[in-house]
């Protein structure tokens, strides 16, 4: 073979080599295709016992039905039922022991997350009930007027 042939044909297999001692290197033990083929079987296998022993923080608003049944009721009674308490008041997954109360935010910003009107047409977001927080009653907390857990302006 001839050199200006021979050269890049070496350049080529010191990448391959290169490309498989990275393999080699970095890819765990433990990756491979399981039972379920390549769809569902080619991940790293104790990735599983890593997502079961995720801790859940999240405990939706069936959990606080028996200890704050008025919340619960105003909330499922408006229009706010499709959100959940821990939306405003966050994680709960221990509580009422650890933290034995929830945080209480009365500040504008917990409604504008949600109620910031955007001009997004073909999302679900740009159909929430808007305002423009730069108009709207400025200098005053929402829940002065509007109540966090049924929100609903029927017969205003
Ligand atoms: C086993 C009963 C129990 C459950 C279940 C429970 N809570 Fe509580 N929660 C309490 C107690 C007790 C307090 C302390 C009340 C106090 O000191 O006024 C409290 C306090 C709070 C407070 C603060 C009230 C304040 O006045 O500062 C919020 C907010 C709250 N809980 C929200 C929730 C939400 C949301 C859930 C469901 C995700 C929930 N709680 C589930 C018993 C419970
Ligand atoms: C949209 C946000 C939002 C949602 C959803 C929400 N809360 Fe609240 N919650 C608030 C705000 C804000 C306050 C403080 C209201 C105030 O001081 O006027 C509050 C106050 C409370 C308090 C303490 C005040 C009191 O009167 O005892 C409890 C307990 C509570 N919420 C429980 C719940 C529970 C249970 C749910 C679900 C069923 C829930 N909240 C859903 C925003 C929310
Ligand atoms: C001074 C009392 C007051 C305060 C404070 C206030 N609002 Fe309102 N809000 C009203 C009144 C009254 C209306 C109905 C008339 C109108 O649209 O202005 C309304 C309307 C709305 C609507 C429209 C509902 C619909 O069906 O289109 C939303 C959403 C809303 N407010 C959210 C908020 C948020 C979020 C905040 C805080 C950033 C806030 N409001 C602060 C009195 C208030
Ligand atoms: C996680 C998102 C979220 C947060 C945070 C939130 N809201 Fe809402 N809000 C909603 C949804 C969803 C609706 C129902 C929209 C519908 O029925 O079309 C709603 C409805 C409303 C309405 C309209 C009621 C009506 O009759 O048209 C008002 C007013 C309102 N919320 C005020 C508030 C206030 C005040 C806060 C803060 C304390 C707040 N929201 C926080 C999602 C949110």
């Amino acid at each position: 073979m001839k050199n200006h042939v021979y050269r890049p044909f070496i350049v080529v297999v010191v990448v391959i080599a290169l490309i498989l001692v990275a393999r080699y290197l970095y890819v765990p033990k433990d990756f491979g295709i399981y039972e379920r083929g390549f769809m569902y079987g080619y991940h790293r296998k104790s990735n599983e016992a890593e997502w079961e022993a995720f801790k859940v923080k999240f405990r939706t608003k069936e959990y606080c039905k028996d200890c704050h049944p008025d919340k619960y009721e105003a909330n499922m009674s408006g229009k706010h039922h499709v959100i959940q308490c821990e939306n405003c008041h966050g994680v709960a997954i221990d509580h009422p022991e650890n933290p034995p109360k929830l945080t209480i935010d009365r500040s504008r910003s917990l409604c504008i997350r949600c109620h910031a009107k955007l001009p997004y047409p073909t999302s679900k977001r740009g159909d929430l009930p808007g305002i423009n927080p730069e108009e709207h009653n400025t200098d005053m907390e929402c829940v002065t007027c509007h109540n966090p857990h049924k929100p609903d302006m029927e017969g205003w």
